[in-house]
């Protein structure tokens, strides 16, 4: 068994936009201070500009995450934005850099594979899997796309919900969201058995190949404080019970509370970790991605209508909910082959979109602050303290 202590991060959502160099300035210290580096790629890349593309949506280069991340999780709702090009040029770009990848690849037994990095004879082994849709993301045996847990919908007549929880799944299942089918009856979509079990199964099988597992789902009701969703719970439970010894997750561009499950972390929502997005921004002034004859302000406002909340101006490349500033990335503490300590790393965005790290400082505390009352708020049992600059949770 390995004798030595690593450590371990892995981080949030990663859009690094224009200037990667300058967007990872307070970061780099953080990365290169850890033996394994992870996050989320949230969207695909390309190295040279596609007619479905658009400039403003275009990371101009991942290379400053060379030599600083040794691992990508790709299975997000956006992986599929460019079509099988992107697919195939952000696995290349990755088999190329030798950045271990999952969650998406040319067809679905590509995007299911685990991915596994290896130091010292530990050997760390990562699923992901896209939880919120949409369905055109996934992978099938003829085509690209991202590893995912499939939602079925069913029917029921409305007289028989009880209205108050009624509400709440429409407020927090998003993609998922019940829709009116007919007077009276109403569609809701509920995680796939079938895909839950196969996932079980993928779980119990990776972990027979490393170490230790680490789960990733790409998961949460995004611009929504506070929020984690029964599913997400029961989901994460599943992946714990099958073998997993971490799970993390982000999307929703907020954080979440942990929750501790028989002894085991499962991060519920680690935020963005780079996000880089000014075409979201009420003030830009350009072309919407995706839609070149769309009417910007038109859209712009039917966002803030939907996400109910307008971002702060001052922040024009993070324009998200005003509690997106803080940011959590999972730090592991790993002795003996086994998790020793988990812990968080706590970011703050500030107005230039540039995340800082914090440790325990007048601005580290309010953000701890912000993750004991998000984790109130989602009835979740994590308790934290302070260990030099890092939080351990218990
Ligand atoms: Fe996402």
């Amino acid at each position: 068994m390995v004798n030595k202590r690593h450590t371990l991060l892995f981080a949030g959502d990663l859009v690094l936009g224009a200037e990667p160099e300058r967007y990872m300035a307070y970061i780099n210290n953080l990365l290169d201070s850890c033996d394994f580096r992870m996050a989320h790629l949230e969207e695909p890349y390309l190295d040279e500009m596609l007619e479905c593309a658009n400039e403003f949506k275009l990371t101009s280069t991942l290379e400053p995450l060379v030599g600083r991340i040794d691992l990508l999780t790709l299975a997000g709702n956006h992986f599929y934005d460019y079509g099988e090009a992107g697919v195939a040029a952000t696995v290349q770009w990755c088999e190329k850099k030798q950045i271990a990848h999952c969650g998406g690849g040319s067809n679905i037994s590509e995007a299911k594979k685990p991915a596994f990095v290896e130091k010292d004879g530990l050997k760390i082994g990562v699923l992901a899997y896209n939880a919120v849709g949409p369905k055109y993301t996934f992978a099938t045996d003829t085509r690209g796309g991202v590893s995912y847990v499939n939602f079925t919908r069913a029917y029921v007549p409305e007289h028989l919900l009880d209205q108050t929880h009624t509400r709440l799944e429409n407020d927090i299942w998003d993609l998922k969201k019940p829709v009116h089918m007919d007077t009276g009856m109403m569609g809701f979509n509920f995680i796939d058995e079938v895909s839950c079990d196969e996932i079980c199964s993928e779980i119990a099988a990776a972990k027979d190949q490393c170490n230790l597992l680490i789960v990733y789902f790409h998961k949460g009701f995004v611009h929504q404080p506070s929020v984690v969703a029964p599913w997400e719970k029961f989901l994460s439970h599943r992946a714990i019970d099958n073998g997993a010894d971490v799970v993390v997750s982000s999307h929703s561009h907020l954080a979440r509370g942990i929750e501790i499950y028989k002894g085991r972390a499962i991060y519920h929502g680690l935020n963005n970790f780079i996000c880089y997005v000014p075409q979201l921004s009420p003030l830009f002034k350009g072309k919407i991605p995706g839609d070149r004859n769309s009417d910007n302000e038109k859209w712009i406002k039917s966002r803030v209508e939907r996400f109910g909340f307008v971002p702060d101006p001052d922040y024009p490349t993070y324009p998200f909910h005003p509690e997106s500033i803080y940011c959590l990335a999972a730090k592991l503490i790993i002795e003996n082959g086994s998790i020793a300590s988990n812990r968080l790393i706590l970011l703050k965005v500030e107005k230039d979109g540039i995340p800082r790290v914090h440790g325990n400082t007048q601005t580290g505390r309010e953000i701890l602050d912000y993750i004991v009352k998000i984790t109130k708020d989602a009835e979740l049992n994590a308790r934290y303290k302070w260990e030099g600059d890092d939080i351990v949770i218990f």
